[in-house]
């Protein structure tokens, strides 16, 4: 010991630094946690899809969401009547009513005539002012808003469209038609809120004699970017997420993508069984890939094998990828899109193996039905990779709790059997798999007992609740080992994972960005096997109302990931291994703990090819600071080291409209002496740099 001291000793002396030698009470306070990063140990390239994002048509992701629209069921699929509810039923949390103004009577839903979907409303004026109102707008003052009106009219009737901001006579402004034809017509408004209000109103009111009918409406904030949210653009943009998944999701196994192409206003709104509301159309092809322009990201989409076809599936990828000389290539040019988009990734499905999916089937008979698709795909277009819709022996176990019991079988599934999706796919569908998906969904209120067969409801901690994605990343590639080992060609030909959904625990307030953290770090240590994920969902990255929005802590964190974390991960060793977990292996638990073996901080370390430079990344999950000693085997770092740090003060700490600032990326820098020390319920990144 004594020994080891003067080497110490003399070493410090060397740098020109006092020695001070340990006394017990300063031994006690060395850290115990000791990390040592092996720089020769380099992992395969991180693919930066990894860092991709999940959106669906589902709820209000785009409708009131993404997609500037303020209007809801803006081509009446429901009558505009004063009916309490909407039947069929209509699960979106953001769902405004049209109602008549003047007698209920007055306003008739035309089926015969229809300007888009099954009808339009016809208000007869006979009997003096009547119309139709949508309320509950939220406006913004001093801003300026268009609008949009498809309407015709009989007799001589003349139609006021009104913003209303107050009940004062000079609180609204008003646009009149006169000269309505016979036939739709398209007229353009433009109105300037006069007040700050969330319950103004848009009123389309007529008066005279005749009737007027209204085929589609439109009202969107006037600095709407091609449709879309400016503020929402902007934040998604600077954050860069390199990916996004389209159209779903559940929505997509009951998706008729021709529904969603040419013009906006003659597009049916369509019921969407899988989540019990209405879509729009809208936001379909073309807007999505003009998105994908807007941020610069990677398009990824995915066609139905759920009560789709593969003529249709194929005749989308000839719309998205054909010539203009091809029949569908020339409709898109007509849409106004005449060169190719030339997406590279399209899913094929999703989640066909759930009770839940539209079209569900048997494993043997989705083997085929993948087979169809892929063929009729790769002939319109043989550049394009396809994604098979996977679950691996765990997803397909883990997801077993949201089936109907009896369940048909015991758990885990056996693999290779009837019930093990991933494998049935892999095994007979490998000529056309480039790539295969896996849903990250850990059931966050129990554990699976293995001899009881059961789910068993337990309490997660936090700390353990953060490993409920880590060790389902983890489980899933131990299932992909078992995989190229039962299946001929599987490891030769590699079919890395595209995790395109998976959502972090939430925890309490930067609970869930911690968990999406060492969620990250998770599927950076197996970039063998995971080269892209999507997270559920893009909603994640940024918190909103109808007027105003911001970045939130996990968009941070992913701007913060995005930008600086290296592309090579490099091995990295511990003393204080992550706790084992109930569970049963292959279901819900890896066969080792997941996590880096320095508990309780997650701890991983990236290299970036060019620079050289070494990030390491620290999920603190505690709610006390932590210190843990750092060594590097191979190399020896700069003393001088710049941190990122996201540390609230408090784990419930949220970014809201209201406090953007609330939590924010710090960055300084350090002297780095081995030993470090991390903030409480923080993500701290340091980027060392080597001679
Ligand atoms: O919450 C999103 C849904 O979860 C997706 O639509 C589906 O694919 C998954 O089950």
């Amino acid at each position: 010991m004594k020994h080891r001291l003067l080497i110490c000793c003399l070493a410090a002396l060397a740098l020109g630094q006092v020695c001070i030698p340990l006394t017990a009470s300063a031994k006690d306070n060395a850290p115990k946690i000791e990390a040592t990063v092996h720089l020769d140990q380099e992992g395969d390239p991180i693919h930066p899809f990894i860092h991709g994002m999940f959106t669906e048509l589902l709820g209000n992701m785009f409708e009131n969401g993404i997609w500037a629209e303020m209007l809801s069921d803006r081509k009446f699929f429901y009558p505009v009547d004063n009916s309490e509810t909407l039947t069929p039923r209509n699960s979106k949390g953001h769902q405004l009513r049209w109602r008549p103004v003047g007698p209920e009577s007055a306003v008739q839903m035309d089926k015969e005539n229809a300007y888009v979907g099954k009808q339009s409303p016809k208000i007869n004026v006979a009997s003096g002012k009547a119309g139709i109102r949508q309320a509950g707008l939220w406006l913004a003052k001093g801003r300026s808003y268009d609008g949009r009106i498809v309407i015709r009219g009989e007799g001589s009737v003349k139609v006021s469209i009104s913003l209303v901001w107050g009940n004062g006579s000079s609180d609204k402004q008003t646009v009149v038609l006169d000269d309505l034809k016979n036939n739709y017509k398209k007229y353009l408004f433009t109105f300037t809120a006069g007040a700050d209000v969330r319950d103004a109103a848009l009123e389309i009111v007529g008066e005279g004699s005749g009737s007027f009918e209204v085929g589609a409406v439109s009202l969107m904030p006037s600095d709407n970017i091609e449709g879309f949210r400016a503020d929402l653009v902007a934040i998604l943009k600077e954050i860069g997420s390199p990916i996004y998944r389209w159209p779903g999701g559940n929505f997509l196994s009951g998706y008729e993508w021709r529904d969603g192409i040419g013009d906006p206003d003659q597009r049916p709104p369509r019921y969407d069984y899988a989540w019990n509301t209405v879509e729009s159309n809208d936001m379909g092809t073309d807007e999505y890939l003009t998105w994908c322009r807007l941020l610069g990201s990677e398009p990824y989409l995915v066609v139905n094998t759920g009560f789709g076809d593969a003529y249709s599936a194929a005749q989308w990828v000839e719309y998205v990828n054909g010539a203009e000389s091809t029949p569908m290539g020339r409709l898109r040019a007509k849409n106004g899109h005449p060169a190719p988009y030339g997406v590279v990734y399209w899913g094929v499905g999703n989640e066909g193996y759930g009770e839940w999916q539209l079209g569900h089937m048997s494993s043997e008979h989705y083997v085929l039905k993948h087979n169809y698709f892929g063929e009729a795909m790769l002939e319109k277009d043989p550049n394009i990779k396809l994604i098979a819709s996977g679950a691996s022996v765990p997803e397909q176990s883990s997801q077993y709790r949201n089936y109907h019991k009896p369940y048909q079988t015991s758990l885990p599934v056996e693999f290779m059997g009837y019930f093990d999706w991933s494998g049935q796919l892999l095994k007979g569908s490998l000529d056309y798999i480039d790539y295969i998906s896996e849903h990250i969904y850990p059931n966050s209120s129990a554990y699976f007992d293995l001899e009881s067969q059961s789910w068993v409801r337990t309490q997660f901690d936090f700390l353990e609740q953060i490993r409920l994605c880590t060790n389902r990343v983890k489980n899933s590639v131990e299932a992909m080992d078992k995989y190229e080992e039962l299946i001929p060609g599987l490891k030769e030909k590699h079919v890395p994972y595209w995790i395109d959904e998976w959502a972090p625990g939430r925890g309490r307030g930067f609970g869930g960005t911690i968990s999406a953290a060492v969620t990250l770090h998770e599927m950076y240590r197996y970039s063998h096997y995971v080269m892209m994920a999507g997270l559920t969902s893009v909603g994640s990255l940024y918190t909103s109302n109808d007027v105003k929005a911001t970045i939130s802590a996990t968009g941070l964190l992913f701007k913060l990931y995005i930008e600086h974390q290296g592309d090579i991960p490099l091995g990295l060793t511990g003393n204080s291994p992550q706790k084992a977990m109930k569970g049963t292996a292959f279901i819900d638990i890896p066969l080792e703990p997941s996590g880096s073996p320095t508990y309780p901080l997650d701890i991983v370390a990236t290299k970036d090819s060019k620079s050289g430079k070494v990030m390491v990344t620290v999920a603190n999950p505690t709610e006390e600071t932590q210190s843990f000693a750092l060594t590097f085997d191979g190399g020896k770092p700069g003393t001088s080291v710049k941190v990122y740090a996201l540390a609230p003060d408090k784990m419930e700490d949220l970014i809201t409209v209201d406090e953007p600032n609330k939590i924010q990326v710090q960055t300084r820098t350090e002297k780095f002496n081995k030993n470090i020390t991390v903030a409480p319920n923080s993500v701290t990144m340091y980027e060392f740099t080597f001679k």
